[in-house]
C-alpha cells in the first residue's frame, strides 16, 4: 500500500519518495489555510488519514528544510488575492520527504491548491535557492528579509519578479506532464501561437524604438553642421529643430507602444501571461477532479471553469489594447511623413551647398534609411495587432 504512492520507475532515494508523474494532490482550506479536504493521493503520501488532515493546518506537512522567506512570500501573495506557485518540500508522518510544485489560488471562501511532481530544471535551481536562503535563516534573517532575498535571487537568475518566475515555471511543468492529446483538447496551443504573434510585434516595436535611438542623435548632428557652415547655419539649425520637435513626438508614441505596464503592448503581454497562467491552472485543476474518490472535485471543477472565465477575461483585454495599435501606428507614420519634409528641406540645404563635403548627405542617407524600414517596421506591427486581435477573440 505504502509504495502505491511512489513513482515505480523512480521512486526516490532514501527517505525521499518521488511522485508518480500523473499524480496531484489536492486540497481545500479556510482562509487561515486550516485544511478542509485532502484527496486520497494527498493523504497517502503524507501519511495521515482524512480525519488526521481535516481541521489541520497545512503546516502539518511541512518540511524543516523549506525557509520560512518562501512561505512569508506565499502568504503576502494570498492576502493580497494573487495566486502562488511554488516548489515545495513536504514531510510525511514517518519524516520521509517529497516535493511537490504547487499551486495555490483563492475561492470564494479560502483557498484551493493543487501539487504535481515537479520535473522542470527549474527545480534543481530553486533547491539550491532554498539552501542558501535556509542558511541564512539560521544565521539570523527574519522571514521577510528571507522573502526579498528569494525574489533577489530569482532576479540575478533573468526573472524580474516573482510572478515571473512562477509563471515560467509552471508553464514548463504543464508542458512536461500534460499529454499531447490533453494539449490538443484545450487552449493552450492556440495561446502559445498568440504569444509568438505578440512576440512578433513586440520585435517589430523594439526594432522601431532602437532604429529611433540610433536616429535621435541626427540633429544634433545637424546642429554641429550648422555651427561649422557659415550662411547655412540658419536653415539647418531651423530644420534640426524641426526634427527634435517631431522626433520627440515620436518618441512618446513608441514609448505608448512599448511601456512594459502602460504601453498597448505591455499590457498585452502581461494579460496574455495572466490569461495563459489561468488557463494552465485550470487544466491542472481539471485534471486534479477528475481522479477518482475525491469529495472535493465539485468545488475543483467549479474553481477551473472559474479560471477559465478569468482567462477568457484576461484575453478580452488583449484585443481591445490590440485596437489602439493601428492608431498609434498611424500616427508614427503620419509623423514620419512630417520628417520627410525636414529631410527635403536638408536636401535643397545640401543643393545649395553643391560641392562642399558638408556631411550632410550622410546625414540625409542615414534619415531616409530609417524612414524606409520604419515604415516597413509599422506596416507589420499593424498587420500582427489585427491578427492578434482576431486571434484573442476566437477564445
Ligand atoms: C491552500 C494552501 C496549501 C498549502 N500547502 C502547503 C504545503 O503543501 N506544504 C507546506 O509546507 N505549506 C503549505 N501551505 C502553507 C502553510 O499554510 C504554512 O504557511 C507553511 O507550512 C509554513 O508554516 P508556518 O507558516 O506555520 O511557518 C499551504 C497553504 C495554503 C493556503
Amino acid at each position: 500500500m505504502k509504495d502505491l504512492h511512489r513513482d515505480p520507475d523512480s521512486p526516490g532515494t532514501g527517505n525521499e519518495t518521488r511522485l508518480p508523474a500523473d499524480t496531484i494532490l489536492a486540497s481545500s482550506t479556510d482562509p487561515r489555510g486550516i485544511i478542509r479536504y485532502a484527496n486520497p493521493q494527498f493523504c497517502e503520501i503524507a501519511e495521515l488519514s482524512l480525519d488526521e488532515m481535516v481541521g489541520a493546518p497545512h503546516r502539518i506537512v511541512r518540511h524543516r528544510d523549506m525557509p520560512k522567506g518562501l512561505f512569508y512570500l506565499l502568504w503576502d501573495r494570498l492576502k493580497r488575492g494573487l495566486p502562488v506557485c511554488a516548489y515545495i518540500k513536504n514531510r510525511t508522518a514517518s519524516d520521509g520527504v517529497y516535493w511537490v510544485f504547487a499551486t495555490i489560488t483563492s475561492t470564494s471562501d479560502g483557498f484551493l491548491s493543487v501539487r504535481i511532481r515537479p520535473n522542470a530544471p527549474f527545480f534543481e535551481t530553486i533547491r539550491t535557492v532554498y539552501r542558501d536562503l535556509r542558511a541564512q535563516e539560521q544565521a539570523g534573517r527574519s522571514p521577510e528579509q528571507s522573502a526579498r532575498a528569494l525574489t533577489e535571487a530569482l532576479a540575478d537568475l533573468g526573472f524580474a519578479d516573482y510572478d515571473a518566475f512562477m509563471q515560467a515555471a509552471l508553464a514548463e511543468e504543464c508542458r512536461l506532464r500534460t499529454s499531447a492529446a490533453e494539449i490538443g483538447n484545450c487552449c493552450l496551443p492556440r495561446l502559445a501561437d498568440l504569444s509568438a504573434l505578440l512576440a512578433s510585434a513586440e520585435e517589430r516595436a523594439d526594432t522601431v524604438g532602437r532604429d529611433f535611438v540610433k536616429v535621435r542623435s541626427e540633429p544634433v548632428n545637424m546642429r554641429i553642421l550648422a555651427g561649422r557652415l557659415e550662411g547655412a547655419s540658419g536653415a539647418l539649425g531651423t530644420i534640426s529643430q524641426n526634427y527634435d520637435i517631431m522626433a520627440a513626438e515620436m518618441q512618446h508614441l513608441v514609448q505608448k507602444l512599448r511601456c512594459r505596464d502602460a504601453g498597448a503592448l505591455g499590457r498585452m503581454r502581461m494579460a496574455l501571461d495572466r490569461g495563459r497562467f489561468q488557463a494552465q491552472v485550470a487544466l491542472l485543476m481539471n485534471q486534479a477532479a477528475e481522479q477518482p474518490d475525491f469529495d472535493g472535485a465539485t468545488q475543483l471543477a467549479d474553481q477551473a471553469e472559474r479560471l477559465m472565465a478569468d482567462s477568457k477575461a484576461s484575453l478580452a483585454e488583449i484585443s481591445a489594447a490590440a485596437r489602439s495599435i493601428p492608431d498609434i501606428c498611424r500616427q508614427l507614420r503620419h509623423r514620419i511623413n512630417g520628417l520627410n519634409v525636414v529631410k527635403l528641406l536638408c536636401r535643397v540645404e545640401s543643393g545649395r551647398m553643391q560641392n562642399a563635403d558638408t556631411g550632410l548627405n550622410g546625414i540625409i542617407e542615414r534619415l531616409e534609411n530609417f524612414h524606409a524600414a520604419t515604415e516597413t517596421n509599422l506596416a507589420a506591427l499593424s498587420t500582427k495587432a489585427d491578427q492578434i486581435k482576431a486571434n484573442s477573440m476566437l477564445f
